[in-house]
């Protein structure tokens, strides 16, 4: 520990595509949208994390919402950049410093990224005043925040399916033996309701009002044990311009969202098949670990099972297990130093 210590703040980091979570002293203190308005004309950003939510769908032309992350890495440099040092700063402990603290972090990073993207990730860290900056690979920090044991020499399977990508990784002594990233997640659920909305009602829906039907009455398989209410749905008639409603049906959900359910369980299926034989003995005991927000879809969990044979858990609290494992490995940096990335 160095003289200078007592001037060093760490904090967590969950960049996500979606969501960004930010852990200071074992709290989660920042768990905001991952977006940001910025005004057209003078290029400042007017607004960063719920607030700019809010304003998505409904700007003018001077308001432009950005969300930064696409596919889990940074898209847009300077929005990313800017929200990340604006949560910091919101990070009450932190606010009421007099000088900004120079920061510890670990930050945590889709497992298919690049090496550039990894650096653009340092690099971005250290102009928020990352001092010292590790990174670590999503699953890794999931199976650590599901509180899974990743050191030891036993096979274990994370599936982590976000807002932009659906990580599925086999883990086993502290490193990942083999993995697999596909596009398909949360936001294409979303857009896949928009479309279905627009082609079978012809109906005009925003993202926000999708994505509300998929967190309200979404389903992964027309078999749910207890399924939601109709929901009624509010938009533009595409053939007479005027505002109308139409009731839904989670069956209907389920039909939209099953093309890219199945490239989801085609992934974990292939992975499946690349897992040497003594690990895949482990995971035919231990089962799949489910993390991320689009776990949350209802029957998921069990349409996954039915395809693999194999027990299938929701991590407790899928959005924050990520955060919670980086977290943790903060915490532990001597225990994990050989799995984060300096
Ligand atoms: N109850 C729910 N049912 C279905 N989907 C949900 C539910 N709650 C949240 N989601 C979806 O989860 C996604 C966000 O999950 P999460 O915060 O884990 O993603 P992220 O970490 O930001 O993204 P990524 O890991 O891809 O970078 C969003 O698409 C959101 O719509
Ligand atoms: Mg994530």
């Amino acid at each position: 520990m160095g003289f200078f210590d007592f001037l060093t703040e760490e904090i967590a980091i969950d960049l996500g595509t979606a969501n960004t979570l930010i852990i200071h002293n074992d709290k989660v203190v920042v768990d905001s949208p991952s977006i940001v308005a910025r005004d057209r004309i003078s290029g400042k950003i007017i607004a960063v994390g719920k607030e700019a939510n809010l304003m998505q769908g409904k700007t003018h032309e001077n308001i432009k919402t950005i969300r930064p992350l696409k596919d889990g890495v940074i898209a847009d440099f300077d929005a990313s950049e800017q929200m990340m040092s604006q949560f910091i700063k919101n990070v009450p402990a932190l606010k009421k410093r007099l000088f900004p603290p120079s920061l510890r972090m670990v930050i945590c990073i889709p497992s298919g990224i690049t090496e550039v993207e990894m650096r653009a990730v340092k690099e971005s860290a250290e102009r928020v005043n990352g001092k010292e900056v590790y990174l670590i690979h999503e699953p890794m920090a999931a199976a650590i925040g599901i509180g899974i044991d990743i050191m030891q020499p036993k096979g274990n399977m994370i599936v982590d399916i976000g807002g932009g990508t659906t990580e599925i990784a086999v883990l086993a002594l502290g490193g990942i033996v083999c993995d697999k990233s596909v596009k398909i997640a949360g936001d294409v659920f979303t857009n896949d309701i928009v479309y279905y909305m627009r082609t079978q009602h012809n109906l005009y829906v925003g993202e926000a009002t999708a994505e509300n039907i998929k967190i309200s009455i979404g389903a992964a398989t027309e078999d749910l044990e207890m399924p939601p209410e109709e929901m009624s749905v509010q938009g533009r008639d595409l053939l007479t311009g005027k505002p109308k409603q139409v009731q839904i049906s989670y069956r209907e959900i389920a039909k939209a969202l099953d093309k890219s359910i199945l490239r989801i369980e085609d992934a974990v299926m292939e992975t499946l098949s690349q897992t040497p034989p003594e690990l895949a003995a482990d995971i035919y005991n231990t089962g799949i670990y489910l993390a991320g927000g689009g776990s949350m879809l209802r029957g998921l969990d069990k349409r996954l099972s039915q395809k693999t044979d194999l027990p299938v858990y929701i991590a407790e609290d899928p959005l924050r297990a990520v955060v919670r494992g980086t977290g943790i490995a903060l915490k532990n940096l001597d225990r994990f130093k050989n799995i984060l990335i300096k």
